[in-house]
């Protein structure tokens, strides 16, 4: 192993779904170069992620993409400190090629790995946007397979405070959109739709679950598709219909999400909300959000849409403070697809 330095340079890889993406970071915070592949164009064809398909097209990627963020770094393997690489949640099997790929690097370069928890790392990238964060903090973590409200003290150690009791929020938008005839992933799709429709055309359902924050989307899935049916809607007349629908289908689900968020606010006593994951990057939740935030005193940080959706600088972020706490991992760390986020120990 080699002697600490003190700005490691760390080599983070994130391949737990549909981006394949390597980044090079020097501690704390300087993105120093990077290279992502989205999966998108492939799984778009089958409506949804295969996870076999998503493992190939990992594996085939991995190569280019080190060679191209590194590239662009002006770096050599010979540079690399550390490497940080996303252990879980996420499909198995394309975690399990990242983390293989990681492990040799690791091994062939003789230094310390880290296995960082995709959660955690959707979070750190928050962090890297505003630096002066401080704890304790609230943080909403909205992505395409979670939907949870934590409360994060020191050292990025989390308490849940609720989570979605059926469909994530990104998953209820990928769903609606599809049951619109839009593509995958749907959650951009209708952010721009939205934009040229009525968010109050249709009355969808917002599950408040008492003053529980805890959430749930399935009802607003079903409440559009009956939708869809009473109004008649076939693909030739839908076209004109759907800004408004998924502009009122969208606010449903921002409402809830940003209503919760300050109810939780409240409740804990926090000023400060990190919106964190894909639908982080929706700017009708950063709006709704960044208004209601300041009527009350909440300052709510939502990074820049590149760092919300999966990439590898977030998990480089979160791999720099978990060396720094000399959080390392051994070559025996094994991929956890349901990977529980790092709680306080009791
Ligand atoms: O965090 P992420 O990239 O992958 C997971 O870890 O799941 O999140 C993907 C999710 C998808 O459901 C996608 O539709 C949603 O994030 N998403 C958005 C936007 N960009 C991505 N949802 C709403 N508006 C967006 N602009
Ligand atoms: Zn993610």
């Amino acid at each position: 192993m080699r002697t600490p330095v003190e700005n490691p340079i760390i080599l983070a890889i994130e391949s737990s779904c549909d981006e394949t993406a390597v980044a090079l970071l020097q501690a704390p915070g300087t993105v120093l170069g990077q290279a992502l592949a989205s999966q998108v164009g492939i799984h778009e064809r089958f409506g949804g992620v295969v996870p076999e398909v998503a493992s190939r097209a990992h594996l085939e990627q991995l190569d280019p993409l080190l060679t191209q963020a590194l590239g662009k770094a002006g770096r050599t393997l010979a540079d690399v400190d550390a490497v940080a690489v996303t252990s879980g949640p996420g499909l198995l099997g394309a975690v399990l090629v990242g983390l293989s790929y990681a492990k040799a690097l690791a091994w062939g370069l003789g230094v310390p790995l880290i296995g960082v928890h995709h959660l955690e790392a959707h979070v750190a990238a928050a962090l890297l946007h505003r630096p002066d964060v401080s704890y304790p903090f609230l943080a909403l973590v909205v992505s395409g397979g979670h939907t949870s409200l934590y409360r994060v003290d020191a050292g990025l150690v989390f308490t849940e405070l609720g989570r979605t009791i059926d469909d994530a929020a990104g998953e209820a938008l990928d769903k609606g959109a599809k049951m619109m005839g839009l593509p995958y992933p749907g959650g951009p799709h209708i952010e721009r739709l939205a934009r040229d429709g009525r968010a109050t055309a249709v009355d969808f359902p917002r599950a408040w679950l008492g003053r529980s924050l805890d959430f749930s989307f399935s009802g607003l899935k079903t409440a559009l598709r009956v939708h869809l049916e009473k109004t008649g809607a076939t693909p030739d007349n839908l076209e004109d219909n759907l800004p408004d629908i998924a502009a009122s289908y969208q606010e449903a689900v921002v409402d809830v999400l940003a209503t919760k968020a300050l109810w939780a606010a409240e409740r804990e006593g926090l000023q400060t909300l990190v919106v964190a994951g894909g639908v982080a990057a929706n700017g009708r939740l950063g709006a709704v959000l960044a208004a209601r935030g300041a009527r009350e005193g909440v300052d709510v940080v939502v990074p820049p849409p590149a760092l919300c959706t999966d990439n590898a600088v977030m998990v480089a972020v979160a791999g720099a403070r978990m060396l720094a706490a000399g959080r390392t991992a051994s070559l025996t760390l094994d991929a956890d697809a349901r990977a529980p986020i790092t709680t306080a120990t009791p």
